[in-house]
């Protein structure tokens, strides 16, 4: 049996993350592959309890250093409970967000040192990282059109002002270019369908690559 993937989505505010998520988990189900669909901060009862924190009205004016380390409580929850069991079975993880958003909306967009994330990343993930990481990009003003049409209030993040999300966009993109093997950037300000053709191309390349690879019993 071979190992499973762990794919992510990431990008800012409003770029249409959870209909592709839909899109992604579909598409690799008709690859014939199991897929354990979750998110982040969340996937178990106590890292949802803590995104409820992170998101709501208790964690208003809280410390950015007490927002990485819940951050991270809930990566560490997340990653023994479902992800690490999931990719151990065989099973493909698609994942909304990981630790990308958190040096994107931590690291750039709080201010804090990525030398404390990376600490972080390391104690709580090992050598553990996406096997590809879909950057959906989409300018900051569109992104924000697009939350307010939804309706509904604003969680504490979407209340940041405009230059936050400017900086966490800027931040995604400089990871894409510091990890091209595993980014792929997708230009989020097209239609649904548009971006979902791009994911497919994408998706379909890391499907035929896993097939090639040879199985555990066939190796000398
Ligand atoms: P969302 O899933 O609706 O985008 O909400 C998750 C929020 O949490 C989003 O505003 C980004 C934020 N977040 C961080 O600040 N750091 C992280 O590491 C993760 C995974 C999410």
């Amino acid at each position: 049996m071979s190992q499973g993937r762990f794919i992510t989505l990431e990008g800012g505010e409003g770029v249409g993350k959870s209909t592709q998520l839909a899109y992604v988990r579909e598409l690799v189900e008709s690859f014939g592959h199991r897929v354990v669909a979750t998110r982040e901060p969340g996937g178990t009862p106590l890292a949802e309890s803590i995104r409820g924190l992170l998101k709501g009205e208790a964690g208003e004016g809280m410390d950015a250093d007490t927002e990485l380390l819940l951050v991270f409580a809930a990566r560490n929850e997340h990653l023994a409970k479902v992800v690490r069991p999931a990719l151990a079975r065989g099973d493909w993880v698609v994942c909304d967000r990981f630790t990308d958003a958190t040096y994107a909306y931590q690291g750039m967009g709080r201010g804090l040192a990525s030398a404390r994330i990376e600490s972080l990343e390391h104690w709580v993930q090992g050598e553990l990282q996406p096997d590809l990481t879909l950057l959906l990009d989409a300018p900051v003003e569109l992104g924000f059109e697009r939350v307010a049409g939804r309706g509904g209030g604003y969680d504490r993040f979407e209340r940041e002002a405009r230059d936050f999300f400017e900086r966490v966009r800027e931040a995604y993109l400089h990871r894409a270019m510091a990890f091209p093997a595993r980014f792929r950037v997708i230009d989020a300000a097209r239609s649904p369908a548009l971006v979902s053709a791009d994911i497919h191309e994408v998706l379909l390349a890391l499907h035929a690559a896993v097939r090639a690879e040879p199985e555990e019993g066939d190796r000398v």
